[in-house]
């Protein structure tokens, strides 16, 4: 039996016996990135080193970080996928590259001091090539020339075999993935190696991303300045198939959890039925997850928005599938309190936090029991009426209600009718969803009405500047301005760029003139949830991560048919510019090598 302890443990070694400095995890809140939700893979917090920042610890880099991925969230319930998991992993930045790296995978795998893997459990996967770059047999090579034979080499295409860019342009690259043979059999072509894929009889366990090119503003990728290395294994996943496992849920972080949620149930590992096993397994992931996050040091709570927002969904997610399988009363903190124990001593600041995780989800409990019963008594009654229509589809009052009335998030309430054969209106919902957002809008700002304003209102005024700003950057200094952190209170915003020199004089007040010129043409804030590649589409600036599907917020400004700025972020912002006032830098002053920093006001 290897624990999740000794996985880690080995990992640190092997790679500080190659030069690397463990660093800690960052936090499942993005640091100064209102693009992405949460954290979703390890590099998320290492952009800044990747685009060739110096990181203090040097260029070898290793760490176990948090990650929470809400676009696998229906996979969940099967045997490898997890909303929350930790990730190890190993970073180059600018140092070895390719070679040095898959003999490091291959080491580390197969090695007995390591983790013993039999090479003819191995089989690896490398990018096929297509217009953008070509066939990696490089990569192929190393594999080879390590020791797994040909046979066992696939090649796939961008959509299996590509990470990156962050952004709309930067480092990106092929990457190389190895997976475990969770039965002893072997594949006799690619087209079985994706079958066993698909069905889980193989199991990807670490993909190294080899970040070899830069995507340019023409979208051509270029050879990159830097070369870099990013790498990620999932613990679970690793520790399952390390033990001879099937799934994650029998691992040493899940399984007393698992375990815990079967015995409210009332029910016996290996005496469930299918579905019965697939709501214990989800219960046991949200909770999980939502324990994780609760936990984290950034204080997110249960809300109608960001964050807050997906806690609530795990939650109440939890809850339904728990009354599915027979656990009626109050059951979240006991769930609680054994991930606490199981979590803790990996993350500390979940065992220090975790009064709040246990309040926090007594509250949310607590006010989403009853209504989930009633509710569901109204939907199922909504939906008996239906069930003679032409289209067996519930409208979106019907699931706005159910939101606004009984707290059921949009997904859960899909969920629900999926099962029962209905789809939902949810294009529509939203639209709904949105007007009832700009109601009480309107009603908060009547309040603030007379010199009442708070810090909030400020706040947003100055963040809908920060975008105009960045957009008078790009026009005016440089095309490919991009943010590297923003700071915001009351009074101020601090903005930091990339930038190689100061700017003029001249470059400042130009900049300036272009954002007071967008605020006094009175245009029109406007915000659109899509996919990542709609974004990409629609030419919204932003930080891309498009591998997991994850929805994002993208704020226009324009007036009429001209654009001002086109952002991923995670809002608030006003809603038109003119409540902005007159916008002023204050200063500008140098971060670090090759970041400039302005500091402005609205007056
Ligand atoms: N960033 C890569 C991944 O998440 C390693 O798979």
């Amino acid at each position: 039996m290897i624990t999740s302890a000794q996985l880690r443990q080995k990992y640190f070694d092997f790679f500080k016996s190659k030069g690397h400095a463990l660093i800690p995890s960052a936090s499942l809140i993005p640091e100064n990135d209102p693009t992405v939700l949460f954290t979703t893979a390890g590099m998320h917090p290492l952009v800044p080193y990747l685009l060739g920042e110096a990181h203090p610890l040097g260029k070898r880099l290793c760490d176990v970080q948090k990650c929470i991925r809400t676009g696998d969230i229906d996979d969940v319930g099967d045997a490898w996928h997890l909303s929350f998991f930790e990730m190890l992993g190993n970073w180059s930045l600018g140092d070895y590259f390719k070679k040095e790296m898959v003999a490091f995978s291959y080491e580390f795998l197969t090695g007995k001091k390591y983790l013993g893997i039999p090479s003819e459990r191995l089989s690896v996967t490398c990018f096929a090539g297509d217009a953008d770059a070509p066939r990696d047999i490089e990569a192929a090579g190393a594999w080879e020339k390590a020791g797994v034979p040909k046979n066992r080499i696939h090649f796939l295409a961008k959509a299996d075999n590509w990470w990156g860019p962050a952004g709309q342009t930067g480092p990106c690259g092929p990457d190389t993935e190895m997976f475990y043979h969770v039965k002893d059999i072997q594949e006799k072509s690619t087209q079985e190696f994706e079958k066993y894929n698909k069905e889980g009889t193989f199991c990807e366990i670490w993909n190294d991303v080899l970040m070899q090119y830069n995507k340019n503003e023409k979208g051509v990728y270029e050879e990159g300045k830097q070369k870099n290395i990013d790498t990620g294994m999932g613990v679970e996943r690793t520790v399952a198939v390390l033990n001879g496992l099937d799934n994650v849920y029998e691992t040493d972080t899940l399984k007393p959890i698992f375990e815990k949620v079967l015995d409210l149930a009332g029910k016996k590992s290996g005496k469930v039925s299918a579905e019965e096993l697939r709501s214990a397994r989800i219960i046991t992931d949200h909770l999980r997850a939502a324990v994780m996050i609760l936990g984290d040091n950034k204080g997110i709570v249960p809300s109608n928005v960001d964050q807050g927002y997906i806690l609530r969904r795990f939650i109440r997610r939890a809850i339904r599938h728990a009354r599915l399988i027979g656990i009626n009363g109050n059951f979240c903190k006991e769930v609680a309190q054994v991930t606490v124990k199981v979590m803790g001593p990996v993350f500390e600041e979940v065992e220090k936090n975790k009064a709040r995780v246990f309040s926090e989800l007594e509250k949310e409990e607590e006010k989403f029991s009853v209504a989930l019963e009633n509710g569901t008594k109204v939907l199922e009654k909504k939906l008996s009426f239906l069930d003679k229509a032409p289209k067996k589809e519930l409208n979106a009052k019907g699931a706005f209600d159910l939101f606004q009335s009984y707290g059921f998030p949009l997904e859960m309430t899909i969920e629900m009718c999926k099962e029962k054969g209905f789809s939902v209106d949810s294009k529509r919902f939203e639209e709904l969803l949105k007007q009832h957002q700009e109601l009480s809008r309107k009603g908060a700002e009547q309040k603030f009405k007379g010199g009442l304003l708070d810090n909030s209102v400020e706040t947003t005024k100055l963040h809908t500047a920060t975008h105009l700003l960045n957009e008078a950057l790009r026009q005016i200094v440089r095309k490919d301005t991009y943010q590297k952190g923003c700071n915001i209170t009351a009074e101020r915003l601090r903005f930091d760029f990339n930038a190689d020199e100061k700017l003029t004089e001249e470059q400042l007040k130009k900049v300036e003139a272009w954002v007071n010129d967008a605020i006094k043409s009175e245009a029109e804030v406007k915000m659109d949830i899509m996919g990542v590649e709609e974004a990409k589409k629609v030419g919204a600036q932003g930080v891309f991560d498009s591998k997991y599907g994850e929805k994002v917020k993208v704020y226009t400004i324009s007036k009429g048919s001209k654009i001002f700025s086109k952002e991923i972020c995670g809002g608030p912002h006003v809603k038109n510019t003119k409540e902005l006032g007159k916008f002023k830098i204050q200063k500008q002053e140098s971060v670090a090598a090759g970041i400039r920093r302005i500091k402005a006001v609205l007056e």
